[in-house]
């Protein structure tokens, strides 16, 4: 059976600015996201992360956000626009198998992605191929749709598609693991 896809709707409560009290893209980000870097952003729904990305990669960056429906982007176009920030951000409509991205990346992030994806490996895979070399992926997954044993074998897809674990000190955020690029 194919995972549940979060519905576009939902989109709008997931990018409501009161998200932000337990939830802070600011703090979660700043380790990862420099000036000047290149960043993607799967499975982006309307932008939560995207747009702080955004802020942080400055005018010299740029923004991958990729998603599987288009409502989704439209809605994360609509507020980059209104905060003056869709000249740093690209949005791409991406297959369930296919993310369609091959920029080298600095960062990327996966935040409520995975267990929606139909072959997390393939996936990671992607991800990996796209990593430049010491690049790394903070991968999010949240307590309520994942236990911590499903958790574990999320990490282990992400080992087999050639991920490095790394040792995750940012903020205390949902069931999180850090990958850096092999
Ligand atoms: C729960 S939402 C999280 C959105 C965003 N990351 C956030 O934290 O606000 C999951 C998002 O992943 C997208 N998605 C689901 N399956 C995907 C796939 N195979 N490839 C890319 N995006 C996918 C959905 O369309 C949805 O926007």
């Amino acid at each position: 059976m194919a995972p549940h896809v979060c519905p576009w709707w939902f989109g709008y409560a997931l990018a409501s600015p009161l998200r932000r009290w337990f939830q802070d893209p600011r703090k979660i980000l700043t380790p990862f996201v420099k000036e000047g870097m290149t960043v993607l952003d799967v499975g982006c729904g309307m932008g939560f992360f995207t747009l702080e990305m955004a802020r942080l990669v400055g005018k010299a960056g740029r923004v991958i956000a990729v998603d599987l429906q288009d409502k989704m982007l439209a809605g994360l176009r609509r507020r980059a626009m209104k905060q003056g920030l869709s000249d740093r951000i690209q949005t791409r409509l991406c297959g369930p198998d296919d993310l369609g991205v091959s920029d080298p990346v600095d960062f990327a992030l996966s935040f409520a992605v995975a267990h929606e994806v139909p072959d997390p490996t393939s996936f990671f895979r992607q991800i990996a191929a796209v990593l430049k070399p010491g690049g790394s992926l903070l991968l999010v997954e949240p307590k309520l749709h994942v236990s911590e044993e499903q958790f574990r074998g999320v990490v282990e897809d992400a080992v087999a598609a050639g991920l490095k674990l790394a040792e995750y000190s940012g903020v205390e955020v949902g069931r999180n693991a850090l990958f850096k690029a092999e």
